[in-house]
C-alpha cells in the first residue's frame, strides 16, 4: 500500500497541506480554547502542547510509508491557516483509516470542516487505496456528526460510556464510508 501521496489537497476553497513549523501559532490560536476542544480528549493547550502537536505531525511525515496525515487548512481566499484535520491508517492490514478535524472558531458554519472531510476521504479512497474510513464523535458533539454524514458516512454504532474523558465516562458515535460508497 505505499503509494505516492500528491499533496497539497484542493478544494474550491481550502488548501489542505503538509503541517510546517511555522503554523504554530496559528494553530494555538484555536487549541488553547475551551469550546473548540470541549469534545477532545485533550484539555485545552498550553503553548508547549501545540508545540508537541506540530513536532509530532512533522516527525511522523517522514514515515515510509507514511500511516499519518496531520494536515494543516488553509483558507485560499485569504491565505490563512484555519484549523487542522488528520487522515491515519487505523488498520493498514485491512485497508482502513480514521479521519478527525478541529477548526478555529471563528470559521465554524461555513462549511469548510464538510469541504475538508470529503477530500480527506479522496485522499484516503484515491490516493492511498484504502477500502473503509471511519470517524468518531461524541453524540453531543452535533456539528461533527453532520460533518460525518454530509461527507458521506454512515452511522455504524453508538458506543455507550466507552471513553473516560475530562472526568465523565462519554458515548462514541461510530460512522464509516467504504469506497464502494465514495462518489
Ligand atoms: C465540529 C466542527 C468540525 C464543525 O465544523 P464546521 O466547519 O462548522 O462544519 P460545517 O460548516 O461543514 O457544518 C456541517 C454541518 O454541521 C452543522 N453544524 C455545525 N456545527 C453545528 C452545531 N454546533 N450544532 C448544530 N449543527 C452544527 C452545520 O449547520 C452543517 O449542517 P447543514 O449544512 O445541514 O446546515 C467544528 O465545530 C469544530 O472544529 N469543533 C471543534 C473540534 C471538534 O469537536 N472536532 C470534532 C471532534 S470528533
Amino acid at each position: 500500500m505505499s503509494m505516492a501521496v500528491n499533496l497539497p489537497l484542493q478544494t474550491e476553497r481550502l488548501i489542505i497541506r503538509d503541517i510546517v513549523a511555522s503554523d504554530l501559532e496559528a494553530v494555538h490560536s484555536y487549541a488553547c480554547e475551551s469550546e473548540v476542544v470541549r469534545f477532545m480528549p485533550w484539555r485545552p493547550n498550553s503553548l508547549e502542547d501545540t508545540k508537541n502537536f506540530i513536532d509530532r505531525a512533522i516527525a511522523l511525515q517522514k514515515d515510509e510509508p507514511r500511516h499519518h496525515f496531520e494536515l494543516a487548512v488553509i483558507l485560499k481566499s485569504k491565505q490563512q491557516l484555519i484549523g487542522a484535520c488528520g487522515l491515519h491508517l487505523s488498520n493498514a492490514d485491512n485497508r482502513e483509516g480514521l479521519i478527525g478535524y478541529c477548526y478555529n472558531q471563528n470559521f465554524w458554519g461555513q462549511g469548510y470542516a464538510t469541504e475538508a472531510a470529503r477530500a480527506l476521504l479522496s485522499l484516503g479512497f484515491e490516493q492511498l487505496g484504502l477500502h473503509r474510513i471511519i470517524a468518531t464523535c461524541d453524540p453531543a458533539n452535533i456539528g461533527s456528526a453532520r460533518v460525518m454524514e454530509k461527507a458521506g458516512m454512515r452511522r455504524e454504532g453508538h458506543f455507550r460510556e466507552n471513553i473516560w474523558i475530562k472526568g465523565k465516562w462519554r458515548d462514541t458515535l461510530l460512522y464509516a464510508i467504504l469506497e464502494s460508497e465514495q462518489k
